[in-house]
């Protein structure tokens, strides 16, 4: 595997590629990442993947500082998953100059659940996103959907802007006990990692309820979240959204089985966890 942290040198590598299948991280790779390096393999190649913390999808008291860095560690698992190239840009690599010119979803979009608990985040993934795709010029790209809203807005970006490259979502990777992987989950206790797949059974709760019939999402919602606090959990939310644009659901859409996902944010001492389950 090359390991290139220049714009130019991966420009260098890539050169002549048509089929390039890309996954960009932030490093701290688990399974989860390693499944949407195999799924990139069956749509392209050569396969290339880009470990860079970008600064601007982080808020001021949010944990860009002690996000877990394990680059040899990462290198070592990308290494053994056949990926070709690794970008893994500094931050003067990536933005040389102050990034002032930004990618803002709009506001239904990137405004609501996330959005309006990390008001800069999407702003900064986009904005990171298509720099990337612009250093990569990958064909297809691939995103969990363990960040739902995150793989709906660059889905959105790239038909808007005719990018020409596929965006690809790779189903949430679990732990037996159903949390998903993530790399916050490594700042939970030994307590907190035994009480964490409950957000999990939160959201198979709603699912459960809903594909039984019971349709009132605003109760539903409201039992999961009370729930939840009861364990001790801080939920930001818990919401029933259409799959299609991720805003409420109208009686008449849930009346007509319009596909539906139920999301959920919650604190868990001092980790933010999220997940979703299609229903
Ligand atoms: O999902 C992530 O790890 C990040 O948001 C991404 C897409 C790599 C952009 O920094």
């Amino acid at each position: 595997m090359k390991i290139v942290s220049s714009i130019e040198d991966l420009r260098d590598q890539l050169s002549g590629q048509l089929r390039t299948a890309f996954v960009p991280t932030m490093g701290n790779l688990h399974e989860g990442h390693l499944s949407l390096m195999r799924l990139a393999r069956k749509h392209g190649d050569p396969v290339v993947a880009s470990i860079f913390v970008n600064r601007l999808q982080f808020g001021p008291n949010e944990d860009f500082d002690k996000y877990p860095r394990t680059f040899q560690a990462d290198v070592e698992k990308l290494e053994k998953e056949g990926v070709y190239v690794l970008f893994a840009p500094t931050e003067k690599d990536l933005y040389p100059e102050p990034q002032e010119f930004r990618v803002r979803p709009p506001d239904d979009l990137g405004g609501t659940l996330e959005g309006e608990f990390r008001p800069a985040m999407f702003t900064g993934v986009t904005t990171v996103v298509l720099k990337l795709f612009s250093c990569v010029q990958p064909r297809v790209a691939v995103f969990g959907k363990k960040d739902y809203q995150q793989l709906m807005i660059i889905r959105n970006m790239a038909r808007q802007f005719a990018l020409p490259t596929e965006i690809i979502g790779a189903e949430t990777f679990r732990a037996e006990d159903g949390l998903a992987l993530s790399s916050r989950n490594m700042y939970l206790s030994e307590a907190e990692r035994a009480e964490a797949p409950a957000l999990y059974r939160a959201l198979n709760f709603v699912a459960s309820e809903m594909r039984a019939g019971h349709l009132d999402t605003f109760e539903l919602e409201r039992r999961a979240m009370l729930e939840l606090t009861s364990r001790g959990w801080k939920p930001d939310y818990i919401s029933v959204r259409k799959r299609i644009d991720l805003q409420p659901p109208s009686a008449g859409d849930l009346a007509q089985g319009t596909p539906l996902v139920v999301l959920a944010a919650a604190k868990l001492g001092n980790t933010r966890l999220i997940d979703n389950l299609e229903i």
